[in-house]
């Protein structure tokens, strides 16, 4: 018995991968490499010991999909298998509802017609849009998205939670992750962002390592105790590890299970910089810019229900996460 990653060779799916096998649970992935590399799967392989059944296909691939479910026994699928570059979907809508939205509906046909009713969707705490409440509990309002990317989210969570409605033998477990960043402490694997990085932290590390001059601060007049946006970071690990207990919860027959996965502590991107550079002994350059388009002032979630009743908690905290990060990319200034 199998469980298939999508999209299993990137950032958070070669984390997860590494977790289930060291779990003992057996996996195989597929992925396009759109965003990733066949060497993040060899290195998984070093790490772990076992050889990584893999195949190079895409999630809108029927043919493909057939193949992949009639060679392997796979009753549980985790779907990480997505476009994420926010500002990206804004300028090709068609290519992230079509890559997103569109493969996702043909893996859980094909997915019910070889009775794999067992799904893990990686959602985000975009559905939140502007949050009403702080912390973000999961009942707080959502469909207020300002792009392409997070609407996908959205309507995918939707689509999995009528599908689960008017069939009770689909098992759905949605899990709105906060800021992952970090890496596997062997330094192996880790986030490797094509081109210039959106986001905060491989931003850092690329000036860290010095291919990028400065980091831009996005705006120090938010309703923030020092001004500076607030986020829910999480060590990537810690989020590998909510994906076996996802799936040890699939096996409990919950139907629709929704939960957050962040700390539920907020840190500001001046508190991010000085953690950085005082746990590395790095000096980050940084100038203040103008906020960034759509950016809101502060995110971070309620963990309660993580904890209550998916048995999962973030061990891991800033200083780690900030290390970890340091650590993959100095070891690997160009990536895989
Ligand atoms: P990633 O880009 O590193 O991994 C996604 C993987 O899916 C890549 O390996 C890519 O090649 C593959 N892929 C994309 N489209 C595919 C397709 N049509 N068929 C097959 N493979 C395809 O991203 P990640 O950070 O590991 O994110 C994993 C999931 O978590 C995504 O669904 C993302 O939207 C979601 N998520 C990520 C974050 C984050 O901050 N990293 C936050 C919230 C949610
Ligand atoms: C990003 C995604 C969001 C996703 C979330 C969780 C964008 C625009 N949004 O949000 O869809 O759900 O991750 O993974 O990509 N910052 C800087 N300078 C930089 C980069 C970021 O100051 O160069 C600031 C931002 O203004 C923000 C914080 O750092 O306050 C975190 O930004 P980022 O890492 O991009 O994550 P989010 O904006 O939370």
């Amino acid at each position: 018995m199998s469980i298939l990653l999508t999209g299993g060779a990137g950032y958070i799916g070669s984390h997860t991968l590494t977790e289930l096998i060291n779990g003992g649970y057996d996996a195989v992935v597929m992925d396009n490499f759109s965003n990733s590399s066949p060497k993040a799967l060899e290195r998984v392989e070093e790490l772990t010991g076992k050889k990584i059944r893999y195949y190079e296909a895409d999630i809108s691939d029927r043919n493909a999909l057939e193949k992949i479910f009639s060679e392997n026994d796979i009753r549980e699928v985790i779907n990480f298998a997505s476009l994420k570059a926010v500002g990206e979907s804004v300028e090709k809508p068609w290519e992230y509802y079509n890559n997103n939205i569109g493969g996702t509906l043909t893996l859980l046909d094909v997915m019910r017609r070889h009775g794999a009713k067992n799904f893990v969707f990686s959602s985000s705490a975009t559905v939140y849009g502007d949050p009403a409440v702080i912390p973000i509990t999961e009942e707080c309002p959502k469909g207020t998205c300002t792009n392409p990317y997070g609407w996908t989210k959205w309507m995918l969570e939707q689509i999995l939670i009528d599908m689960q409605k008017a069939d009770n033998e689909w098992n759905m477990v949605i899990l709105r992750y906060f800021n992952p960043i970090g890496a596997h402490p062997s330094g192996r694997i880790g986030e490797n962002p094509n081109g210039r990085p959106n986001n905060l932290m491989p931003f850092i590390t690329q000036v860290a390592v010095g291919k990028l001059p400065e980091l831009g601060v996005f705006g120090n007049d938010y309703d923030t105790p020092d001004g500076t946006g607030v986020r829910d970071y999480l060590h990537v690990v810690d989020l590998a590890r909510a994906h076996v207990k996802a799936i040890d919860k699939l096996r409990e027959n919950p139907g629709c299970f929704i939960c957050n996965l962040g700390t539920g502590q907020g840190y500001s991107v001046m508190e991010l910089i000085k953690t950085f550079e005082e746990v590395n002994g790095v000096k980050i350059p940084y100038s203040i810019k103008p906020r960034r388009a759509g950016d809101i002032a502060t995110c971070y979630c309620s963990p309660e229900k993580a904890e209550k009743e998916l048995n999962w908690k973030a061990q891991f905290g800033i200083a780690e996460m900030c290390r970890d990060s340091w650590n993959w990319q100095k070891n690997n200034p160009d990536g895989y």
